[in-house]
């Protein structure tokens, strides 16, 4: 069974056509199945993350013909193609750069607007958002991302290192929408998650067709439509777009 693997060494792009031996249960494998015996066999040095093996962690996604997947849960079939997600800079072979999303919301958790005093019962809406296992692949196909590379310098896809992105994501919409519904969170901290969602280009979502979760969240509902509705007119200001 034929499994394409794009290695990526020193900058290099390469195609490898990996043989993968069948398992013996006929079943078809996960894309962690292949990448593990690949490196056990033909590719020793094979570079790739994953934690869990249970759709826990999120740090296994791959791209797959094109669209990210989770690799210890979605299966592959021959003639598949098996590549870095390509939302994010690529280190080595399937590892990509994580860190510029999560720094992206430096000072903007539950932690910087903790109010001591308040301990309530968080609503439904609070918990379906803890779903969220970080794996990125709701990154695919979002314009407000997509900014961060519209310049074409040589350095345009390497985040400040100290904050992160200029620009967010789905993801980080998740987390901000998530800390104005923790009851914990004092009012002003909930305004400046709304804020801070306006200022890392909410306004790119007026008109978008919606993202789509790896995991199932209703990201354009409970996520993106709660954001725009609280923001309203403001994203027709010179907030919704500021440097
Ligand atoms: S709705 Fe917003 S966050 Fe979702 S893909 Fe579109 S621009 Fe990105
Ligand atoms: S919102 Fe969904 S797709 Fe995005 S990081 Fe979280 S689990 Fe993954
Ligand atoms: S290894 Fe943790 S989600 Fe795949």
């Amino acid at each position: 069974m034929k499994i394409d693997i794009v290695t990526t060494r020193n900058g290099v792009r390469e195609t490898v056509a990996y043989d993968y031996r069948p398992r013996q249960d006929g079943e078809r494998p996960m894309i962690l199945d292949v990448l593990l015996q690949a490196q056990a066999t033909a590719l020793p040095d094979l570079a790739f993350r994953y934690g869990c093996r249970a759709r826990n962690c999120g740090v296994c996604t791959v791209d797959v013909n094109g669209r990210p997947r989770i690799a210890c849960r979605a299966r592959v079939r021959a003639g598949d193609r098996i590549e870095p997600m390509a939302t994010l800079p690529v280190l080595a072979d399937l590892v990509v750069r994580r860190d510029g999303i999560a720094r992206q919301l430096q000072g903007r958790t539950t932690a910087d607007h903790r109010d001591p005093d308040l301990n309530e019962e968080a609503p439904e809406a609070y918990h379906d958002l803890t779903a969220c296992i970080e794996c990125y692949a709701c990154l695919d196909g979002c314009p407000m991302h997509a900014r961060n590379f519209a310049d074409d310098a040589a350095d345009a896809a390497l985040p400040d290192a100290a904050t992160g992105y200029r620009w967010g994501n789905p993801f980080s919409l998740l987390k901000l929408q998530r800390l104005r519904l923790d009851p914990c969170v004092t009012e002003d901290g909930r305004q400046a998650a709304l804020d801070a969602a306006i200022d890392l280009g909410l306004d790119a979502c007026v008109g978008c067709k919606g993202c789509k979760c790896g995991v199932g969240i209703d990201l354009k509902g409970g996520v993106v439509g709660e954001l725009l509705a609280a923001a309203g007119d403001r994203l027709s200001g010179d907030g919704a777009s500021a440097d």
